[in-house]
């Protein structure tokens, strides 16, 4: 018998108890005293002020496994191994141990207790990045070296030791160094693979089918199954300085190390998904099979099912906004490929059930919810499939006209009967048709200047008019107001702005008046960014989504509830990710940064208490 997902855990913790590590529970899902983000996505979440030099009251070594939900992962959820909710087992140097006992720890671990293989374990490592001033992480090469070696393994460069750059192997909460905001910690990381095998590789078409792949590469034959991250930088205004310690974060995925223990590209085949997996396959009728093409169906369910449950354990309750927005629409999901599995009867408190019954030991307080836990999941399925039989009859109605299903169809039944653009796309994509998201949106607009015709008109920025001019200007004022942000600090917000094709008028939250050299700054900043050309693009996204982004802007007007989908405006690189400014708008903006010219400050002064207005051109 391969060892279950409780087993692993529990051998785990106990490895680094023995190791002079304390335990510690995990925290909740839902983030304290943390407005920046909805959810914990890491184990690191709750460990940030720690990690940054604050004394654990448990010592500088802590052990755990923390709950995680992932909400931008849930249309990856399908394939054989992602998931947006996981257990991520940490361990945790707060300026104690580094390199030289965390490698040889992870692996004792993973050969020695959970029994894998060695020769099919793969690592990775930061190759080195010059202009940010770190170099290639020679170190942990070293220690794999010794470590494979202990198994008889000579771990050759390229061959079993990867190096890839701060795309891949480097964490922080806000991904590469370039997006990391000042303040925030992060470093290199080694990231360890579990090989499935040549013959295990899950897409068919994959390249790398009859050939040694590539350890990142998408095909499922390799799995990551842990990160060591090497917490020793802090990045400020213009690098990275030394945090106070050199901490170790370490994240394993636990119910992949439970799929590399059995053996199993396909997570969903691990034990913790047994009870439900086999509720699931009796409510249907239809076996569970990793190839079938309803496998897709049986893995959103599951996973969606299992992280609405432990939401809700934690105290959210499906809603319209921010996390009960995540739970509200993961159950709605759930409910979505429930019918596709042809289920005709209510399911997701069923499910849930098992979850409750497969977690409880180790979980105990969801036991303690399951009352709040079933009510909350039959209460929105049932609500649910009230407002899919009527959008999906009516969505019938409008196909079976034209055979097709436009924009604006899409925005009536999303207005009219509460059917989410979402899911009109997923239905319409079965159908083989796409729906053009720029004519929802357009109507979505229409709709809301119609619905406070009169009122301010905050989003189109005070735009006078939609001349050349006055969208250069629009584009400008996104980059003054980011350049604002990183001279004067994150307390400042748009609170007004008006262009005309020659100036642009921008209000904002400050206290002082803006100093000569700030204004200079200012400027430089905005006019480096004009002569990079950066392209400027937008994304529909859910209002979460977009707070969780990092886009700054007006969220809590009306129109960007209206169904949860808001317009965000994105200058930068949207191949490497890596925005200047990410801002709520209407619109419209220039294509790329290159044609504003040169930005001048012409007026800085008062408007109220606490409110600055400053006046800009274009060059
Ligand atoms: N914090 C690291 C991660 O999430 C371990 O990958």
């Amino acid at each position: 018998m391969p060892m279950g997902i409780h087993e692993i855990r529990r051998k785990y913790l106990d490895f680094f108890v023995s190791r002079g590590h304390k335990e510690i529970p995990a925290a909740s899902l839902i983030p304290e005293n943390d407005p920046t983000t909805l959810f914990t996505g890491s184990g690191m979440q709750p460990m940030v002020p720690y990690l940054l030099g604050q004394t654990h009251p448990l010592g500088k070594r802590i052990t755990d496994s923390q709950t995680c939900f992932r909400s931008q992962d849930i249309d990856e959820v399908g394939d054989n191994r992602h998931t947006t909710f996981f257990e991520m087992l940490g361990n945790w140097s707060l300026g104690d141990y580094f390199k030289k006992e965390q490698i040889p720890w992870v692996f004792a671990f993973v050969t020695d207790e959970l029994g894998l293989d060695p020769s099919r374990l793969y690592v990775t490592v930061f190759g080195g990045n010059e202009s940010l001033g770190i170099p290639r992480d020679d170190e942990s090469v070293e220690l794999w070296k010794q470590a494979f070696a202990s198994k008889h393994i000579d771990a050759k460069e390229n061959e079993r030791i990867f190096f890839y750059d701060e795309k891949k192997n480097w964490w922080s909460r806000s991904g590469v160094p370039l997006n990391m905001p000042e303040g925030e910690p992060g470093g290199p990381d080694s990231e360890m693979f579990w090989d499935f095998g040549a013959d295990r590789t899950l897409h068919e078409n994959s390249v790398y089918q009859n050939e040694p792949c590539h350890v990142n590469c998408d095909c499922g034959r390799f799995l990551e199954i842990g990160n060591s991250v090497f917490m020793e930088y802090l990045k400020t205004k213009d690098g990275f300085a030394a945090l106070p310690n050199k901490n170790v974060d370490y994240g394993g995925g636990l119910e992949r190390m439970t799929a590399a223990a059995m053996d199993t590209p396909d997570i969903f085949l691990i034990d913790a998904f047994d009870l439900p997996r086999a509720t699931l396959e009796r409510l249907s009728g239809k076996p569970y099979d990793s190839h079938s093409p309803n496998a897709k169906a049986f893995r959103v369910i599951l996973d969606h099912l299992r992280a609405a449950t432990f939401l809700i354990a934690n105290g959210v309750i499906p809603s319209n906004k921010d996390q009960g927005y995540f739970v509200r629409r993961l159950i709605r999901r759930a409910v979505r490929f429930g019918k596709s599995l042809g289920m005709k009867e209510a399911f997701c408190s069923l499910i849930a059930e098992q979850t409750v019954a497969t977690y409880q030991e180790p979980y105990p307080h969801l036991q303690r919810q399951s009352g709040d836990i079933v009510r909350e999941m039959a209460a929105e399925e049932s609500k649910f499939v009230k407002t899919l039989s009527h959008g999906e009859k009516e969505f019938d109605k409008m196909f079976s006209q034209k055979n097709a299903i436009s924009g604006e169809d899409a925005f009536v039944l999303y207005a009219t009967y509460g059917f989410p653009l979402e899911l009109t796309e997923e239905i319409a994509e079965e159908k083989g048709q796409k729906v053009d998201r720029e004519a929802f949106q357009a109507e979505f607009k229409k709709h809301q200047e119609l619905s406070r015709a009169g009122a301010t008109e905050k989003f189109a920025g005070g735009l006078a008019d939609h001349s050349e001019e006055t969208v250069k200007l629009h584009t400008a004022t996104h980059m003054l107001h980011q350049a604002l942000r990183t001279v004067l600090g994150d307390h400042v917000f748009q609170r007004g702005s008006n262009i005309t094709p020659k100036r642009l008028r921008f209000d904002f939250s400050h206290p002082l008046k803006m100093t000569p050299e700030e204004i200079k700054r200012v400027e430089d900043l905005v006019n480096e960014n004009i002569r990079k050309d950066l392209p400027v693009h937008f994304e529909i996204l859910d209002l979460a989504e977009a707070k969780q982004r990092g886009a700054v802007g007006i969220f809590e007007d009306k129109y960007a509830q209206l169904g949860g989908q808001i317009k965000v405006y994105f200058i930068g690189d949207e191949i490497s990710g890596e925005y200047y400014s990410k801002e709520v708008c209407g619109g419209p903006h220039v294509e790329r940064t290159g044609k504003l010219g040169t930005l001048r400050i012409t007026k800085e002064e008062a408007v109220a208490a606490g409110v600055r207005r400053v006046k800009a051109v274009l060059d």
